[in-house]
């Protein structure tokens, strides 16, 4: 009965993302809007359905799980949901994890490490506290400094996660490198992608080529192509000056969709092909119908079998194409 996930174009499904709820302390502006309608609390999916969900999709096949939100830290009685599926390392799945914004990480990052995560992706795009407070509209970045130096003393794996964007954080591209290679945390770039609402900034105006980034990376510093993956879509460089890795994650300069392995599910059971189409399964229903979880799969197989060959983000004509509106926060990434 058991067959692995292999999409329509080959591809087999590996990586399920999960995000636990929609609501996050911050509202980064490339995000979520500044005032969001909140799902109510009935609309959710229990702690006990996201891990019977997750469950299937290891059943199936699944090796990575990333807990995402909204903010995954803000969702009450989440650590219990961590330590429950953690029972499935080393059976199964070869990694549990989580992205974050770092706000609560100084209460969790203990339990995180004892519960088998070994890796945290933190967002973090300045560390100006002034301009963080703006990207975010109202977040305070020594919370956040505290959260990620709190992963660090645990044993936690740090990854910083940096969107790029133009007239933001250009300027920073140095001081992020220093940084990180200073408190020996991983860094990844990000292009910005179209989603979201656009009614007061524009996505193309933001939008700053990783291409340009790292050519820029390039006249300071030695970069090494590293052929390793963390199975996100990532592609990594080594400074050799440094040590330090640093990834790039390039959705408009240079399109990975033909190397993917993930999908996502929402804090409501919808299930997201593609991060940018808009097609989605409803497992919530199928979780609920019956508690023998023969529906479910079926739904997971039927859902993958339409999986998409991948988003339609363009910004090369000077015009955005390919927007999704519905809001990163939605899907987590
Ligand atoms: P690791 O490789 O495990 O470190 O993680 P990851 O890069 O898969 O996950 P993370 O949550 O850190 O995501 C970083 C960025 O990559 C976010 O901006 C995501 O929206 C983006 N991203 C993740 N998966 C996809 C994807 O399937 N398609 C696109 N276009 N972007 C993605
Ligand atoms: N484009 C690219 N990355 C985004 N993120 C949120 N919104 C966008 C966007 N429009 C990033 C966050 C976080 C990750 C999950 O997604 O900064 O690191
Ligand atoms: Fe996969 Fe869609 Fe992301 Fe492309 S945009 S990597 S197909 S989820």
């Amino acid at each position: 009965e058991y067959a692995p996930l292999i999409d329509p174009f080959a591809r087999p499904i590996t990586y399920l993302r999960v995000s636990v709820t929609d609501r996050c302390d911050f509202r980064c502006s490339y995000c979520m809007a500044e005032h969001m309608q909140f799902l109510p609390k009935r609309d959710l999916l229990t702690l006990e359905e996201l891990d019977r969900l997750s469950t299937s999709f290891i059943g199936l096949g699944v090796r990575k799980l990333r807990i995402t939100g909204g903010e995954p830290l803000v969702r009450r009685g989440i650590m219990s949901f961590f330590r429950s599926v953690s029972r499935h390392l080393g059976a199964g799945l070869d990694e549990l994890t989580l992205t974050t914004n770092g706000s609560q990480l100084a209460r969790f990052a203990d339990e995180l490490a004892d519960i088998g995560v070994r890796r945290v992706n933190v967002s973090l795009d300045t560390l100006d506290p002034d301009k963080f407070a703006a990207i975010t509209r109202w977040g305070r970045l020594p919370q956040v400094l505290d959260g990620i130096a709190a992963a660090k003393r645990a044993g936690l794996r740090v990854k910083i996660n940096a969107v790029a964007l133009k007239g933001f954080n250009e300027d920073e591209l140095f001081s992020l490198i220093d940084w990180c290679a200073a408190e020996d945390h991983d860094l990844t770039f990000i292009e910005v992608m179209p989603m979201g609402d656009m009614s007061e900034e524009s996505r193309l105006d933001q939008y700053w080529p990783l291409s340009d980034l790292r050519a820029r990376l390039a006249q300071r510093f030695t970069l090494i192509e590293l052929a390793e993956r963390t199975g996100g879509p990532a592609r990594y460089v080594r400074i050799a000056e440094t040590g330090q890795k640093v990834g790039f994650i390039t959705p408009l300069t240079h399109n990975f969709c033909e190397s993917c392995n993930r999908v996502r599910v929402t804090c409501t059971g919808e299930l997201f092909m593609c991060l940018g189409q808009e097609d989605r399964a409803d497992l919530r229903a199928a979780l609920r119908a019956s508690e023998d979880d023969l529906l479910l799969t079926q739904a997971i197989r039927a859902a993958i079998a339409r999986k998409p060959k991948g988003h339609d983000f363009d910004y090369s004509r000077q015009k955005v194409a390919g927007q999704i509106s519905r809001h990163m926060s939605h899907t987590g990434g």
